[in-house]
């Protein structure tokens, strides 16, 4: 594949996402199987946190590890970005030293300034536009859980966020029919679904964004939701659970989709908000499995971007 960096999935061609999901595929089984991995041998990852993270951060460490490489965990909190020294700086001096840089923070033009100026590649590992590698995960579980991707049907009923933004992104260049309800005043941005639309125009992908839950969720093969209050809105919390009165995920909604369908999501998720137990520990919910495929997913990418 030609690509330097993952920054979004609208930046990747269908064949890199079916690329690097077969890849996971393959260092998932291999993992399983004992075989060890000396792909990454010798190079280094910098990830840079200025949110919190479970899964994002082992799974890149343990991820890079298992690849015969090491990972560099950058808490804001204790190198000089998170006192003021600059992107263009901080890239300059880690593309110096690593072979390539993660980071979890909240503006993508500061991913995108890392790749301008770091000079090796750059892994968005979370900002408040895009999540690109959760989708890519989640795409590898839906593969893995309904024997394919093209044809079907996602779902995601909750907030216009990162994830939402990444479903459009994802589903539009893999041939998966995308529809998102979202309240009056959380959509999602117009140029993401604007720039979904257009790559849709290539796949067929049917792609649906609504205020109506039951609209978005009626005949789904996949459901997804999110938390209602991202990193960074903590202080809207009280609001957005007024706001999201109608949106949550439950056992009567969950029922229009179809009856094979599958629950997904990122994590973490906040019980009788966004999802109840009913769902999401419920027999349709996959959401370990997701989890796990971070580690897959994200070593492909790894692989992908790092080993030349
Ligand atoms: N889903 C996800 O990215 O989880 P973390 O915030 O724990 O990394
Ligand atoms: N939308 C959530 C995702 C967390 C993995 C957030 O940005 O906090």
């Amino acid at each position: 594949m030609n690509q330097k960096h993952l920054l979004t999935l609208h930046d990747w061609s269908t064949d890199d996402i079916l690329e690097t999901l077969a890849l996971a595929d393959k260092l998932k089984k291999e993992l399983k199987a004992g075989v060890k991995h000396h792909i990454l041998e010798g190079k280094t990852l910098a990830m840079i946190f200025t949110k919190s993270s479970t899964r994002t951060r082992v799974s890149f460490e343990t991820g890079i590890y298992q690849l015969g490489g090491q990972g560099i965990f950058l808490s804001s909190a204790d190198i000089q970005l998170g006192r003021g020294e600059t992107i263009y700086d901080t890239a300059n001096v880690l593309g110096r030293y690593v072979d390539g840089i993660m980071i979890r923070t909240f503006k993508q033009s500061d991913v995108e300034d890392l790749a301008k100026y770091g000079g090796v590649p750059v892994i968005n590992g979370l900002t408040d536009l895009v999540h690109p590698c959760q989708v890519l995960a989640d795409l590898q579980t839906v593969a893995e859980k309904k024997g394919k991707l093209q044809g079907l049907k996602l779902a995601y009923i909750g907030d216009g966020n990162n994830m939402a933004h990444s479903y459009l992104y994802g589903c539009a260049k893999v041939g998966i029919d995308v529809a998102i309800a979202t309240p009056e005043g959380y959509e999602c941005s117009a140029e993401v679904v604007e720039n979904a639309k257009n790559d849709a125009k290539a796949t067929g992908v049917k792609v649906t964004v609504t205020h109506d839950p039951v609209e978005a969720i009626t005949g789904a093969d996949v459901v997804c939701t999110d938390t209602w209050c991202s990193m960074g809105q903590e202080a809207e919390k009280a609001q957005r659970i007024k706001d999201f009165e109608g949106y949550q995920v439950n056992g009567e909604l969950f029922a229009k989709a179809k009856d094979d369908a599958i629950f997904l999501h990122c994590l973490p998720a906040y019980r009788g908000f966004e999802v109840t137990e009913e769902v999401i520990d419920g027999p349709h919910s996959v959401i370990f499995d997701e989890a796990e495929n971070r580690l897959h997913a994200q070593k492909a990418v790894m692989a992908q971007l790092m080993a030349n």
